[in-house]
C-alpha cells in the first residue's frame, strides 16, 4: 500500500526546528494558515518529520485507536530532567501499572485532604508581598505550586532539606526561562558541561544537589519506615510487582523528579493566565467575585471547586494558551489512515492542543477570552483537551484544576491587585510549556477583607 505524509516538509529541517523553539505560536499559526487541520513539519531535532492534528477527529483517532500507541521512547527531550525511569519513558503494561498505583494519589478523598494545604500555603506566600510594589505574578504563583507540590509528593518534614529542595528545583526550571536557554533541552549538541557558569554546567550540578537530597529521603524513610505517612513517596515506597519486587532508589527517584517537575511549573502558568484574564477584564473580574463572596460562610474547597462561573474562567484559561501546546507523541505500528493520509509505520503523531483550541469553528473569535462559551455548550475531550488524553492523560489533572480553583478563590477573597501591564500580554515558550511573557506584572493593593462574608469565607476556604 503507497502510504502519504501530509503536507508541510518543504524547507530546511534545521530552520524550522529553530523556528519552533524560537517562536511556537508563530510556527503553529503560519502552518495551519497553509496546510489546514494536518501537517506534517520538522521539531525537536527529531530525524523525521512529526505530523501535527487539530481537527477533533484526528485528535479521537490517535488518542482512543488501538492502531496508535503512546510509546516513552518518544518523550527522550525530558530524560536530562527525570532520568529513564520515569513515567513519561515507560511504556506498555509497565506504563499502566505505574499510573494504577499513582493515580489514587491524585483523586477523591486524597485531594479533599490537600484542600487545607494549598489555602495555608497561598495565604503565607501572599502575605509576603509587599504592598504597592511591582511583583511578577508568575513567580509568586510559582512559589505556592511548588511548595504545593513538594508537600503533597514528598510529604516532607525536615525542613532544611525542604528549603534546600525548593530552591534548587526553582534554579533548575530556570532553564526554560526563555526560548533561548530552552534550547539546551532540544539540541543535544549544546548539552555541554562546561563549568558552574555555562548553563548546562549549572544545570547538571543542580541537578546533582537535587538527587543527594532525593536518596537521602529515600534511605532514610527505608531506615525509619512510617506506615502512618500518606505521601506518594511512601506509596511508591511500598508498592511490590508481580514478584514482590519494590522500586529501586533509581526509580523512586525519577519518578519523584516527573511529577515534580509536571506538577509544579504547568500549574503556576495556568494561575498567572487567570489572574492576568480576571484582570484584565473588569467584567470577568466582577462576575467571579459575585460568585465567591455569595458561598456560604461554611464552604469548603469542594464548594469552590465545582462553582460554575470559576470552573468556566479555568477552562478559558487553559483554552487560550493551553500551558502543554501539544499532547505527548503517539506513534501507528502498521500503516494506518489518518484524515485522508496513508501514514507510513512508526509516524510521530502529536495532538495539537494549541490550534484546536483556537479553531474559529469551535471557539468563535478565538482570539478573545470568553468564559461564557463553557457555560453556553459542552466540548467533547478531542475539541477541549488541555490535558491531553487516551493512555497519557494528565495523571495531574484534578490536582491542578482543585489547586487552581482554591487559589484563585484565596488570592480574589483577601487581596487587590492592580494590573500593570500596559499592552496585552502574549504567550511565548518557556521550556517545554507556554507561558506569558514577561510573567506578568501586577501590584498588590491591599491584603483586605473586602466584605464580612469573604473574610469569614476565606478562613474556611
Ligand atoms: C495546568 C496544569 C497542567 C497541565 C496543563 C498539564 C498537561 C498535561 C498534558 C497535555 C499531558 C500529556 C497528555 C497526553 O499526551 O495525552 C500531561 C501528562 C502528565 N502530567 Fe500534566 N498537566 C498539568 C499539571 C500536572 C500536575 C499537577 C501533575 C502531577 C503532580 C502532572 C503530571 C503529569 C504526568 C505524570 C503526565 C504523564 C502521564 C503519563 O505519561 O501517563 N501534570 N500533562
Amino acid at each position: 500500500m503507497n502510504t502519504i505524509l501530509p503536507p508541510g516538509t518543504k524547507g530546511f529541517p534545521l530552520l524550522k526546528q529553530i523556528h519552533w523553539i524560537a517562536d511556537p505560536l508563530h510556527y503553529m499559526d503560519t502552518y495551519v494558515q497553509e496546510y489546514g487541520d494536518i501537517f506534517s513539519n520538522y521539531i525537536l531535532g527529531s530525524e523525521k518529520p512529526w505530523i501535527f492534528v487539530s481537527h477533533p477527529q484526528g485528535i479521537q483517532k490517535i488518542l482512543t485507536d488501538d492502531a496508535f500507541e503512546a510509546p516513552g521512547s518518544a518523550n527522550k527531550i525530558f530524560t536530562p530532567l527525570t532520568g529513564e525511569n520515569s513515567i513519561f519513558m515507560l511504556e506498555g503494561n509497565r506504563h499502566k501499572r505505574e499510573r494504577k498505583l499513582l493515580m489514587p494519589s491524585f483523586h477523591g478523598e486524597r485531594m479533599r485532604e490537600y484542600g487545607q494545604l494549598i489555602t495555608e500555603i497561598t495565604q503565607k506566600v501572599m502575605s509576603q508581598i509587599p504592598r504597592h510594589q511591582t511583583f511578577i505574578v508568575r513567580d509568586i504563583m510559582q512559589e505556592i505550586s511548588l511548595d504545593i507540590i513538594i508537600r503533597v509528593v514528598f510529604g516532607i518534614s525536615e525542613p532544611e532539606r525542604y528549603y534546600q529542595l525548593k530552591r534548587l528545583l526553582s534554579g533548575m526550571a530556570e532553564i526554560g526561562k526563555s526560548p533561548l536557554t530552552s534550547s539546551f533541552l532540544f539540541f543535544k549538541i549544546l548539552q555541554q558541561d562546561l563549568g558552574s557558569w555555562s548553563p548546562w554546567g549549572t544545570f547538571l550540578k543542580q541537578r546533582q544537589q537535587i538527587d543527594q537530597l532525593l536518596y537521602q529521603e529515600i534511605q532514610e524513610r527505608r531506615e525509619n519506615p512510617d506506615e502512618s505517612r500518606t505521601d506518594i513517596l511512601h506509596l511508591m515506597m511500598a508498592a511490590r510487582d508481580e514478584e514482590g519486587n519494590g522500586m529501586t532508589d533509581q526509580e523512586l527517584r525519577d519518578e519523584l523528579l516527573a511529577l515534580l517537575l509536571a506538577g509544579h511549573e504547568t500549574t503556576a502558568t495556568a494561575m498567572s493566565w487567570a489572574l492576568y484574564w480576571i484582570h484584565r477584564q473588569p467584567e470577568v473580574y466582577e462576575k467571579l467575585m459575585q460568585e465567591l463572596t455569595n458561598l456560604p460562610a461554611d464552604a469548603d474547597g469542594m464548594d469552590i471547586f465545582h462553582l460554575p462561573y470559576l470552573t468556566a474562567v479555568c477552562q478559558e484559561t487553559l483554552r487560550i494558551y493551553p500551558v502543554a501546546m501539544l499532547t505527548f507523541p503517539r506513534m501507528n505500528k502498521e500503516s494506518v489512515d489518518l484524515m485522508g493520509y496513508q501514514l507510513p509505520p512508526e509516524s510521530m503523531v502529536v495532538g495539537c492542543i494549541y490550534l484546536t483550541h483556537r479553531r474559529e469553528d469551535l471557539y468563535p473569535q478565538a482570539d478573545q477570552f470568553k468564559p461564557e462559551r463553557f457555560l453556553e455548550r459542552k466540548f467533547s475531550p478531542y475539541e477541549f483537551l488541555p490535558f491531553g488524553g487516551g493512555a497519557r492523560l494528565c495523571l495531574g489533572m484534578a490536582l491542578a484544576q482543585y489547586e487552581m480553583k482554591l487559589v484563585l478563590a484565596k488570592i480574589l477573597l483577601n487581596c487587590e491587585l492592580n494590573l500593570t501591564e500596559k499592552y496585552p500580554v502574549k504567550g511565548r515558550r518557556r521550556g517545554l510549556t507556554l507561558a506569558p511573557k514577561g510573567g506578568i506584572k501586577m501590584t498588590l493593593l491591599n491584603q483586605h477583607s473586602q466584605l464580612q462574608k469573604s473574610a469569614e469565607l476565606s478562613r474556611t476556604v
